[in-house]
C-alpha cells in the first residue's frame, strides 16, 4: 500500500494509475476505522478501481463545544488495517496540508442542513461538504463511498454532487452493526459498559417503529410518540432529535406513504450516537 501526507505526492500516484487505465474509488473517512469502514473498503474494490481511503479529522466540521480535540486517532492502527484490508493508497494529510491559511470560501449546502444534525450542529454540514469537496478535487475519483448511518451527510453529499456537476458515482454503504445491534462508530468507545448496554435503545426503537409501520401504523408523529417514549422509558439516554422524515429530501411526513427515513440522534453521557433505518417498500436512497 503506498501512503502519502502531500496533495501534490497523491496527484502524481493518481495521475500514473490513471495513465495505466485504472479508475479511482475514493473512500474519505476520519480514521480511528472499524469494520463499517472496511465494508465500504470492500465495497470500492468491488469496482476494481485503484482505491485511495483518507483520514483527515476535519476541524472545519467540529462545533466550538464538540469533540475535535478528543476525536479518537491511531493511523499507524488504521494503515495497518487498511493494508490488510487491500486499500492502494492511504491519504493522510496534517492540518496544514489540506488548510495552509484560513479558509474563506465554503460549499454551501442549503435546506437538506436545516433539520436534523444540521439543525442540532450549525455548520456542521458546511464543514463537511467543504472538505468532502476539497478532498473531490484533489482525487478526482470516479466512486466515492459513505456510509448510511450518517444518512444525512450521504444525502447532502450526493446533492452537492448532482448540484455542482460532478463527475462523481456516490455510492452508499449499509450499516453495519455489531451482533447486537448498536451501529458501529469510531465514538463507541467513549461509552463506558452501561451506556453501551443503554445505547441499544437506537436499534431496538427502530425495529421497533417499523414493527408499528409493518402492522400498519401510519402516522409519522405516533411513531416519532412511540419513540420517544421507549427510549425515555428504557434508558437515560437524552434525545437530541427522533424523527421521521421523507427519505428522499428529508422533508415533514405526516402520513407514511413513500420511503421515509426513521433518525435518531441520543446522547449517552457526553458520546451522541446516531442511527437510522429507511423503511418504505422501495426504501432506496
Ligand atoms: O463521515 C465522516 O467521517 C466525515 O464526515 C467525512 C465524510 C470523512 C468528512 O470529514
Amino acid at each position: 500500500m503506498k501512503r502519502t501526507s502531500y496533495i501534490s505526492e497523491l496527484r502524481e500516484m493518481l495521475a500514473l494509475e490513471r495513465s495505466r487505465g485504472r479508475k479511482i474509488a475514493l473512500i474519505p473517512t476520519m480514521g480511528y476505522l472499524h469494520q463499517g469502514h472496511l465494508a465500504l473498503v470492500e465495497r470500492a474494490k468491488q469496482t476494481g478501481a485503484f482505491v485511495v481511503l483518507s483520514i483527515f479529522i476535519n476541524p472545519l466540521q467540529f462545533g466550538p463545544n464538540e469533540d475535535y480535540a478528543n476525536y479518537p486517532r491511531d493511523v499507524e492502527r488504521d494503515a495497518h488495517l487498511v493494508e490488510a484490508a487491500g486499500v492502494d493508497a492511504l491519504f493522510h494529510p496534517t492540518s496544514e496540508e489540506m488548510y495552509p491559511s484560513p479558509m474563506v470560501t465554503f460549499v454551501e449546502v442549503g435546506q437538506l442542513d436545516t433539520v436534523l444534525c444540521g439543525a442540532k450542529r450549525p455548520g456542521h454540514f458546511r464543514g463537511v461538504v467543504t472538505v468532502v469537496c476539497k478532498l473531490f478535487h484533489i482525487v478526482q475519483p470516479d466512486f466515492a463511498f459513505f456510509g448510511q448511518k450518517d444518512y444525512q451527510q450521504f444525502l447532502i453529499i450526493q446533492r452537492m454532487v448532482r448540484d455542482l456537476n460532478l463527475p462523481i458515482e456516490v455510492c452508499p454503504v449499509p450499516i453495519v452493526r455489531e451482533h447486537d445491534g448498536l451501529a458501529l462508530s469510531s465514538r463507541n468507545i467513549f461509552l463506558t459498559s452501561e451506556q453501551r448496554q443503554q445505547a441499544l435503545i437506537l436499534s431496538q426503537s427502530l425495529n421497533e417503529a417499523e414493527r408499528l409501520w409493518r402492522a400498519g401504523e401510519r402516522s409519522a408523529r405516533v411513531l416519532e410518540r412511540r419513540l420517544r417514549e421507549q427510549i425515555t422509558r428504557e434508558s437515560q439516554g437524552v434525545i437530541d432529535y427522533a424523527e421521521v422524515r421523507n427519505a428522499q429530501d428529508l422533508s415533514e411526513v405526516t402520513n407514511i406513504e413513500s420511503p421515509v427515513v426513521i433518525a435518531l440522534a441520543v446522547r449517552f453521557g457526553s458520546t451522541r450516537l446516531i442511527d437510522n433505518k429507511v423503511i418504505g417498500v422501495e426504501a432506496r436512497v
